[in-house]
């Protein structure tokens, strides 16, 4: 899919009502396998790309997947004998490998194909994952084409994670849930999908301690977990990206449907060092984000796991920085490898390169945007490069556009408010 973006000139301050958030619902959309009685889901962003993925996924392994505007009802299949997901499926989302630890035990063996997800790198690694569940008492093989998981026996285990990777600590997690030991898992990632879930699992029956400080997660295993009514957190990363697109247009952007600003304490720290004015309406579950009033300095940015900046949110801050009156840097610990959008944005003669692995934006400086066809290599990424080319007086086009309809609710219409924007049809 093809799309065309340019300059919108007289913006106007900007509501925006925000979804639920991606990176929690996809994960609890397997969690919800687990319960015996149907589950609900609210706040469910369904316009998703991605979670139409993982709904076709739950519907081939025998679900009932009802869903409403923003409702979602999962009734897991009654009896499920051997299970063999195909890649057809298991590409479309990285979350595909939350199947073996939703139906390991379950199913006693189960077998799927190589998950996909976003490709800002050639390799998205799951040996922790993998080792995870080698080390919680199962039996994993795998080629280049499946991963197949045997449940031997539930094990009373300590394991430290190599790294806090979020998939993994969900995966885990799920796979520990029902059983009859105790599992503690070492150097989780904190990040407040995964709190979700486990708040999820925990509402539903299960016993799951976390310890922010230690990062340890001790997961009591339990017999059963039942149906429940469960609202979906906000989408903080879906947040944040209004945020830059306030700052990169000066105009003043409320954000509806952030009761917290705990998940986003860290991007807002920063914005705030930038002299970027934002205000937090808690008890109307708001932020503006001020643009209209924000003069930005330049800044020094490291995503690192949370509670440190999102990875997530690097692409979207690097185009905002072209309004920072200097050079800011940027450097992704998490995934060093995603600044394909780097060269991307080149081509518009953005002022932005990349050497050695840090990402500087020349901010301040006058420039002249040219017309350019740019790719959308993954979701934010794509979604870095629509917003450069919500800068250029003609019209760019940017391909492999479904990846922005991955992860962004409503995106046309939200986006619409900040540019010229729509599908290109081939006319
Ligand atoms: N890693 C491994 N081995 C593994 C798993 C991860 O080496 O078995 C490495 C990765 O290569 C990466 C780091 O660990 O360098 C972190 O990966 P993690 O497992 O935490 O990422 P993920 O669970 O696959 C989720 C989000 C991503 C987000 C990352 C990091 C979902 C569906 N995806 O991915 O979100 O970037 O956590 O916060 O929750 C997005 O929404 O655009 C997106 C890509």
């Amino acid at each position: 899919m093809q799309i065309k973006v340019s300059k919108r000139h007289h913006l106007q301050q900007v509501n925006i009502q925000l979804s639920g958030a991606k990176n929690a619902l996809l994960h609890l959309l397997f969690a919800s396998l687990l319960t015996e009685d149907t589950t609900t889901l609210t706040n469910v962003p369904s316009s998703l790309r991605d979670y139409h993925a993982v709904c076709d996924i739950l519907l081939a392994i025998g679900a009932r997947v009802n869903s409403m505007d923003d409702i979602v009802a999962i009734t897991a299949p009654q009896k499920i004998s051997q299970i063999d997901v195909s890649s057809s499926y298991t590409r479309r989302t990285r979350t595909s490998l939350m199947l073996l630890g939703a139906l390991a035990k379950k199913v006693g063996i189960l077998s799927i194909g190589h998950p996909g997800g976003c490709s800002f790198s050639e390799q998205r690694p799951f040996d922790i994952h993998l080792h995870g569940f080698e080390a919680l008492g199962a039996r994993v093989t795998y080629d280049d084409y499946h991963i197949t998981i045997e449940h031997i026996a539930d094990k009373e285990v300590e394991h430290t994670l190599r790294y806090p990777s979020v998939g993994a600590s969900i995966n885990l997690m799920l796979y520990a849930v029902l059983g009859s030991r105790e599992v503690t898992l070492h150097n989780i990632a904190l990040e407040p999908e995964v709190i979700e879930v486990a708040s999820f699992l925990n509402y539903a029956g299960a016993q799951i301690k976390i310890d922010h400080h230690q990062r340890i997660m001790s997961i009591k295993g339990v017999e059963r977990l039942s149906g429940v009514n469960f609202r979906v957190m906000y989408d903080r990363i879906q947040t944040m990206t209004y945020a830059a697109l306030a700052y990169l247009h000066k105009l003043d952007v409320c954000v509806e449907g952030v009761n917290t600003k705990e998940y986003i304490a860290k991007p807002l720290q920063v914005l705030k060092e930038m002299g970027a004015k934002w205000r937090f309406e808690p008890d109307k579950n708001r932020i503006y984000f001020q643009g209209s009033k924000s003069v930005l300095k330049p800044t020094r940015i490291t995503a690192m796991p949370y509670p440190e900046f999102a990875t997530d949110l690097q692409p979207v801050f690097a185009v905002m920085c072209i309004q920072a009156q200097g050079v800011s840097e940027i450097t992704d610990t998490v995934y060093p490898e995603r600044i394909k959008y780097v060269d991307e944005l080149r081509k518009l003669n953005f002022p932005i390169e990349c050497q050695q692995g840090k990402i500087r934006i020349f901010g301040g400086e006058p420039y002249t945007l040219h017309a350019a066809t740019m790719k959308s290599y993954d979701l934010r990424a794509g979604m870095a490069v629509v917003m450069g080319a919500s800068l250029s007086d003609q019209v760019c086009t940017i391909s492999s556009a479904e990846q922005v309809f991955r992860g962004y609710e409503n995106l046309l219409e939200n986006m619409t408010h900040f540019m010229h924007i729509s599908i290109d049809t081939g006319e």
